[in-house]
């Protein structure tokens, strides 16, 4: 309720700023008729299921007007895109600091579609390490903790992780000090500016999680990918779907996904410990991805997008094991199917000797 109050007061400033009137009749009227239709579908009260949301509404009703009084209706909310992605880029570092220390063992702990996502790429991490022409050097692009480079790196000669976020690469630093592991390099790094390897050196870049959304000149950073890589390397890269199932409706549970992007204003919502904390990063169609790989080195060899179904679920669903599992074995089968409706978009494929 408390976050609610204080999002329907940051509408308050977006609607005033922009001459909007405070009340929506329309809006209040479909939103009661929706919440009467699930509660009966609930078998619970319509009428009950609607006073309740008609107190809800009411107070951030109360809450805008008290706002607009207070400041004769005259607000200016400096939202400029320079200090908009300042901030951002600081939520990012102070997300990052939260998350480090139990991020390998917490992150989508609590949310199931996540944890499967997660699971989702490995599998096709592994087919792919596995099916290499060579093995020279594994990079990965927003490397966090190094989970990927330390799983999949004993088959290269050399590893490399980069991060933007220090406290990330502390844990990377540590994780790869504890298991003595050799030839691997973790470096706090933005990777907006490139990647700091010669060209033809690589054999596999990753960039997964959706990682590919954070990056705003992500053109420059493919250039970067195409030039590091030797030709016959292969890279993963992954985007957030603007067309995800997930982002069509309303949906009155919460999604099983650890991060949701808002498809309209380029940032990502991040549960962080009980806290929402909004970062950069930009929603894509798989049109638009493959748009950003015509003309280059780097050939397309699959897309995907995935979880589907699994992310519009509740979570309780996934209490029933042979649900849980019905509903993975969907979401893989339709990952790969011609309906691009997953919450993220995988991109794989291999560098050529010539376009
Ligand atoms: C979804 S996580 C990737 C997780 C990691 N690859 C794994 O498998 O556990 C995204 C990471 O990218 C990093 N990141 C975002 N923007 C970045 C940038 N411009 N340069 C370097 N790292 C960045 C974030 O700090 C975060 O740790």
């Amino acid at each position: 309720m408390a976050r609610r109050v204080q999002l329907a007061r940051e509408v308050a400033k977006v609607k005033m700023v922009a001459k909007l009137p405070l009340y929506r009749g329309d809006k209040e009227k479909e939103r009661l008729e929706e919440v009467g239709k699930w509660a009966d579908t609930e078998g619970i009260d319509p009428l009950f299921a609607r006073s309740l949301l008609y107190s809800v509404i009411g107070e951030s009703c109360k809450q805008q007007m008290i706002l607009k009084d207070s400041c004769n209706g005259e607000v200016t909310v400096h939202v400029d895109k320079e200090s908009w992605h300042k901030r951002l880029r600081a939520n990012l570092i102070e997300l990052t600091k939260m998350w480090a220390p139990t991020y390998d063992k917490e992150y989508g702990k609590e949310f199931v579609s996540t944890r499967l996502h997660q699971a989702y790429e490995e599998e096709i991490l592994g087919q792919m390490v596995e099916s290499l022409p060579h093995h020279e050097a594994i990079v990965d692009l927003g490397c966090a903790t190094g989970r990927v480079a330390l799983q999949f790196g004993p088959r290269f000669r050399q590893r490399f992780g980069y991060d933007v976020s220090p406290d990330m690469i502390e844990v990377a630093l540590r994780h790869a000090a504890e298991r003595h592991n050799r030839n691997v390099y973790f470096e706090v790094h933005d990777i907006e500016m490139g990647i700091p390897l010669a060209n033809d050196s690589v054999s596999l870049v990753v960039m997964n999680q959706g990682t590919g959304s954070d990056i705003q000149n992500i053109s420059g950073l493919l250039a970067e990918i195409e030039r590091v890589l030797k030709p016959e390397g292969q890279f993963f890269v992954s985007f957030y779907n603007a067309q995800a199932l997930a982002y069509r409706t309303f949906l009155p549970w919460p999604l099983t996904l650890a991060a949701e992007i808002n498809v309209n204003e380029n940032y990502l919502e991040v549960h962080c410990k009980g806290k929402i904390i909004p970062v950069y990063a930009e929603a894509y169609s798989v049109d638009k991805v493959e748009n950003l790989f015509t003309g280059r080195l780097l050939s397309v060899t699959q897309v995907s997008t995935h979880p589907t179904v699994g992310a519009i679920l509740p979570n309780d669903v996934y209490t029933e094991q042979a649900v849980a599992s019905f509903v993975e074995r969907l979401d893989r089968s339709l990952a790969l199917g011609d309906a691009y409706f997953g919450a993220y978009i995988v991109v794989c494929g291999v560098k050529n000797r010539s376009v």
